[in-house]
């Protein structure tokens, strides 16, 4: 396996197989890797000839306040476990080498990132910049055929699906489901966070989602029961959302009343120093 720590190693290192006319798979990440990043890696793996996954903690879109500094590293770890996976090469750049001096361009996707994740009472409007920003540069310097993102972050990939085909961008955006612990809880970097009474508790955010889909699946239409069932499985957690909003799966405008087109059903919530978010989509 290659470690590429520049754009120019990396655009060397894929010379040959893009020769070759292979067909190229990227996983982007921010390390730290889990069974939910391994499931992307599989899935590239299942597909192409050449795996690229990126490794590059994006400082462009943490917020002021947010965990940039404190966000877990363990680069020689996620190296050797990408190893393990069968990613050929792994691009792990200095942030420099990302965003050198007089770096000044953003890609803003406007629409359906002001909500959400982005509302300004949440991460605020610097994520969803920093977002589609840097996966439009790595889609540049790799070049893939597909690239592969997680459920788990579903608004980033309706900015990235928008960002892509608004762009032109030539790659395939390929969304693989959640990954989950035993118990439920969606698998995240950010569960390092959580002690083990977090931990418990944590895990009642996919009980609420699962609540909100037997309420769907038990003939009920109204999306404000169908959360109200789920709030209760937070709020007998203890458990207070920052949000939980039922919205158009692909447009992200809100929705009163199932309608025959997919619901998402999103939900972030702070539980101790973690802020953990995860969603479901209902089948309209
Ligand atoms: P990161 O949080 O490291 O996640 C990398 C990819 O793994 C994302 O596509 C994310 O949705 C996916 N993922 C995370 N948890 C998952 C789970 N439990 N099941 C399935 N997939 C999961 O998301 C980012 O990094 C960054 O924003 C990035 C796209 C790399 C841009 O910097």
């Amino acid at each position: 396996m290659i470690v590429a720590r520049t754009k120019a190693e990396l655009r060397q290192a894929l010379a040959d197989p893009r020769r070759r006319g292979q067909s190229i798979g990227l996983v982007p990440t921010m390390g730290s890797l889990h069974g939910g990043h391994l499931s992307l890696i599989r899935a590239a793996r299942d597909a192409c000839d050449v795996v690229v996954m990126s490794l590059f903690v994006n400082p462009t879109q943490f917020g002021p306040g947010e965990d940039l500094d404190g966000y877990p590293r363990d680069e020689a770890h996620d190296i050797a476990r990408a190893g393990d996976e069968g990613v050929d090469l792994v691009f792990a750049p200095s942030a420099d080498e990302m965003y050198p001096d007089g770096f000044a361009t953003a890609v803003e996707v406007s629409g359906v990132t002001g909500v959400l994740e982005g509302a300004p009472d949440q991460r605020g409007p610097e994520h969803f910049r920093g977002v589609p920003t840097v996966v439009a540069k790595l889609l540049n310097v790799v070049r893939p055929d597909a690239a592969y993102f997680g459920q788990k972050d579903a608004q980033q990939t309706v900015v990235i699906r928008t960002m892509a085909r608004d762009l032109d961008f030539p790659t395939r955006i390929e969304v693989l489901p959640t990954v989950r612990e035993p118990d439920g809880l969606a698998m995240s970097s950010r569960n390092r966070y959580l002690d083990s009474e977090g931990r418990t508790r944590a895990a009642a955010l996919s009980r609420a989602l699962r609540a909100a889909e037997d309420s769907a699946a038990a003939g009920e239409g109204s999306l404000e029961r169908i959360l109200a069932a789920a709030r209760k499985q937070l709020a007998e957690a203890g458990i207070e959302p920052e949000y939980l909003e039922a919205r158009d799966a692909e447009s992200l405008t809100p929705v009163g009343s199932l309608n025959g087109r997919p619901v998402l059903i999103a939900l972030a919530a702070r539980v101790g120093p973690a802020r953990l978010i995860d969603n479901t989509v209902i089948e309209g």
